[in-house]
């Protein structure tokens, strides 16, 4: 059987990823595994068509795809959504049809669901039979019996070929819906919304004024009584995506300073304001390959935020009801940054009155929270998440990530191991030995107990 493995890490030959491959070539010599590191090369097939259809033939022959790659920031890296918007925009489509397709990443399962969401609904787009999902941890292949577990995982990929068994769907093509968005009149300047002096920013990979997002954002400028900066990411000088050399594991130094204005870009306008809008237009099932290379740009500072404080929110043109897991990323990814997710606004749904509306309450909304430094609680999106960075910085990636270490460490991170909350630690110290007494268990009631600190906060008129 042919395999071909779209290999999704810019680290091409280097990818720990290709390793679970190699392994899996070693105890199935039967087979050929045709590795082709399209997102290493991708500046190349982008500019090459006649590379680009060269890999198009050799999926077309395979007896079996398999979309293999590094997680970067919740999903694929931009080099990767690039190859895959590339499929959509030449027309070749086809070749994936109908062929047997797993989904292996690796990562240390931070928001690894997102980016298996997210292929397998590319999958599905691509009607392609998808037999299943592989969500590596990056060190997985180093452990007997996670191999092992590899390995079954293969051979029924294997088996499901030689057999023609059956895959199911589970993503319905997204139906955007047709709609013109009309700017309506002008603002008096008594409508307008008084900044308060607060830097707001809209960053945005739109080039059209006339397109439904291009007119959004201006209704959403001139909603304010004076001007806000917006910025077009194609005018950011960014040479290309993260090539993941580690280098800011130490330092928070990226190994592209001085060599493009990504740096001075985001530290000069993205990190300094103190309202930030990303505005864009989804693109399958994310935005754009140049938004993705922003954020990924953006992990110079790993596991830390860089965005901290601020009030946060998208403009979005496109079906993103149809894409809750995009709409969780773009939640998770304001609560990881330490700031406040406002709203997302949409063409999706209402008139253009109902949609200028929106824009006007969001400017609103976005003046005042900044003012009053409203920030509401993190979900489990913000939690969870922070709970991975913090346990795999203290622990196995500290030597990769000192510069997280540090940070963590002076900004109190640690504290919130449980083994460091003193006062759950008395608590439990008290509580414990009398809960295991059989006499106090029947008599204690712990609907009362766990309301008596709430009562008394109620019931004090000076809290
Ligand atoms: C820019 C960048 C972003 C990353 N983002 C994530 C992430 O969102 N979630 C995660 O679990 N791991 C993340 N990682 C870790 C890699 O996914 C992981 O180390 C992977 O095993 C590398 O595979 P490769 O050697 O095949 O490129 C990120 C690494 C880099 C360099």
């Amino acid at each position: 059987m042919k395999f071909v493995v779209l290999n999704g890490s810019p680290k091409g030959d280097e990818s720990v990823t290709m390793q679970y491959i190699h392994y899996i070539k070693k105890k199935h010599p039967e087979h050929e595994y045709n590795i082709i590191n399209v997102a290493q090369q991708i500046k190349k097939i982008e500019k090459d068509e006649e590379r680009f259809n060269n890999i198009i033939l050799q999926v077309k022959e395979a007896d079996g795809v398999i979309w293999g790659f590094p997680l970067y920031v919740m999903l694929v890296c931009s080099q990767y959504k690039r190859f895959i918007e590339l499929i959509f925009e030449r027309n070749a489509e086809a070749a994936f049809e109908n062929k047997y397709t797993i989904v292996l990443s690796t990562s240390i399962h931070f928001y690894d669901h997102t980016a298996q969401n997210y292929m397998q609904s590319i999958s599905d787009d691509l009607s392609m039979k998808y037999v299943g999902n592989y969500p590596a941890d990056s060190w997985d292949l180093l452990w007997p019996k996670r191999r092992a577990r590899w390995l079954l995982f293969a051979e029924e990929f294997i088996n499901h070929i030689e057999n023609n068994y059956p895959t199911s769907r589970h993503y319905t093509p997204l139906n955007p819906r047709d709609f013109e968005y009309k700017l309506g009149k002008r603002l008096d300047d008594s409508e307008k919304i008084d900044t308060s002096g607060k830097k707001i920013l809209v960053l945005s990979d739109e080039t059209g004024e006339n397109t439904n997002l291009g007119k959004m954002i201006k209704r959403f400028k001139d909603s304010f009584s004076s001007e806000i900066e917006v910025i077009n990411l194609y005018d950011v000088d960014i040479k290309g995506g993260c090539i993941s050399c580690l280098q800011c594991g130490y330092d928070h130094q990226c190994s592209y300073i001085g060599k493009d204005g990504f740096i001075d870009f985001w530290e000069s306008k993205a990190m300094t304001s103190d309202i930030l809008v990303f505005a864009g237009v989804i693109k399958d099932r994310y935005l754009s390959a140049r938004w993705k290379m922003v954020q990924d740009r953006a992990f110079y500072m790993t596991h830390t935020p860089s965005l901290i404080g601020k009030q946060m929110g998208y403009i979005v043109s496109g079906p993103l009801s149809q894409i809750p897991n995009l709409a969780e990323m773009f939640q998770a990814h304001i609560e990881l940054q330490g700031s406040n997710f406002v709203d997302i606004i949409t063409d999706e749904f209402g008139t253009s009155e109902e949609i200028d509306a929106l824009l006007h309450d969001f400017a609103r909304r976005l003046v005042n929270f900044s003012n009053v430094d409203y920030f509401k609680p993190l979900t489990f999106l913000g939690e969870g998440g922070q709970k991975i960075w913090r346990d795999d910085v203290y622990g196995r990636d500290r030597f990769v990530f000192l510069a997280d270490h540090e940070y963590y460490e002076k900004h109190g991170y640690y504290d919130t191991f449980p083994q460091n909350d003193e006062r759950a630690k008395k608590m439990n110290e008290k509580l414990i030995p009398l809960m295991r007494i059989d006499k106090i268990r029947k008599k204690t009631n712990m609907k009362q107990e766990f309301l008596r600190p709430f009562l008394r906060v109620i019931e004090d008129p000076n809290k």
